[in-house]
């Protein structure tokens, strides 16, 4: 048997099916030079693609909020994700859309005159935190030398690729020992980490900052899961006392699920392993991938 060239991945660029070791965008394209540029990732679990509407409906909302007007309609973007998948034959995939402005017209700036572009991929499941670490959990600390870009600048609503302070702020983590970052705005507030939304759970009831953050689909599940069990649930401004009152946190993204953050600065949350609210999240969080109404099963 001939081994599939696409099992490493496969991506769809310019109209075609290519095995992801040979995908390549043009260098001129703006998403490339420019951060032009909105992207949205879903993943898949056993052969399922989890929230894919509500992906999809973000990622919409991310081109309208730029203006753009992607070459292919949502409907054909599904199509081309479940083929990136179907193609490769990967189970658990993190699977990447991508809007660009494109290429500028001959002699132009205009960003209202370039043709924007639409590019896909899938591979295998990115973990922002390995499986077996998830009960000890990730220590983490509040940077001092970053904050966040403000929003009234770039929208973290978009999910974009400007992660000029996000990737700063993992260099100030591993250099005081920790493994990951929160980031703060201008004002003080917390906002999130570089690819993930935070939780405080305080008092038992869950809070999540409202200002500065991606509404990421992880966290939308989390609290989803929450009201499901009876736990309140605020999206609130956020100071960092909050994190330091509560008894538990967790991170959430779509590259990993929901993690116990364990240690933040010097201060330990509980025994230093998962607490017990998180692993009643965790663990329906992937229950519900299993199975049941966010599951989208994929024909290979
Ligand atoms: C900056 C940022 N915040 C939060 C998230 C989490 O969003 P989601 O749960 O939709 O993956 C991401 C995802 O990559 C992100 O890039």
């Amino acid at each position: 048997m001939t081994e599939n060239p696409f099992a490493a991945g496969c991506a769809w660029i310019e109209d075609e099916y290519v095995p992801i070791s040979e995908a390549r965008i043009p260098i001129l394209d703006t998403g490339f030079i420019r951060s032009d540029v909105t992207y949205d990732v879903v993943g898949t679990w056993e052969g399922g693609f989890f929230r894919l509407d509500d992906h999809m409906d973000r990622f919409e909302r991310s081109w309208q909020k730029l203006h753009m007007n992607p070459p292919v309609s949502k409907t054909e973007m599904v199509d081309i994700l479940t083929e990136c998948v179907r193609k490769s034959g990967i189970k658990n995939a993190y699977v990447e859309m991508i809007v660009t402005r494109g290429l500028a017209p001959k002699g132009s700036r205009d960003p209202r005159l370039f043709s924007n572009r639409f590019y896909a991929f899938a591979v295998p499941y990115m973990w922002i935190c390995h499986p077996e670490n998830h009960d000890e959990g990730l220590h983490m600390v509040i940077v001092e030398d970053t904050i966040r870009i403000p929003s009234n600048a770039v929208d973290p609503t978009v999910k974009n690729f400007h992660w000029g302070d996000l990737i700063r702020s993992l260099f100030e983590a591993y250099e005081r020992g920790a493994q990951n970052a929160i980031l703060l705005d201008a004002e003080g507030n917390v906002t999130e980490g570089p690819g993930f939304n935070i939780f405080a759970l305080v008092e038992g009831e869950l809070y999540t900052p409202q200002h500065g953050a991606l509404e990421g689909i992880t966290r939308r599940t989390a609290l989803d899961l929450a009201e499901m069990a009876g736990i309140k649930t605020h999206i609130t401004t956020f100071k960092t006392e909050l994190l330091f009152k509560a008894s538990e946190l967790f991170l959430t993204t779509t590259a990993g699920g929901i993690i116990p953050i364990t240690k933040l600065n010097d201060h330990v949350y509980g025994n230093g392993r998962m607490g017990p609210t998180t692993r009643q999240l965790y663990d329906h969080y992937w229950a519900e991938h299993k199975a049941g109404q966010w599951v989208t099963k994929i024909a290979y």
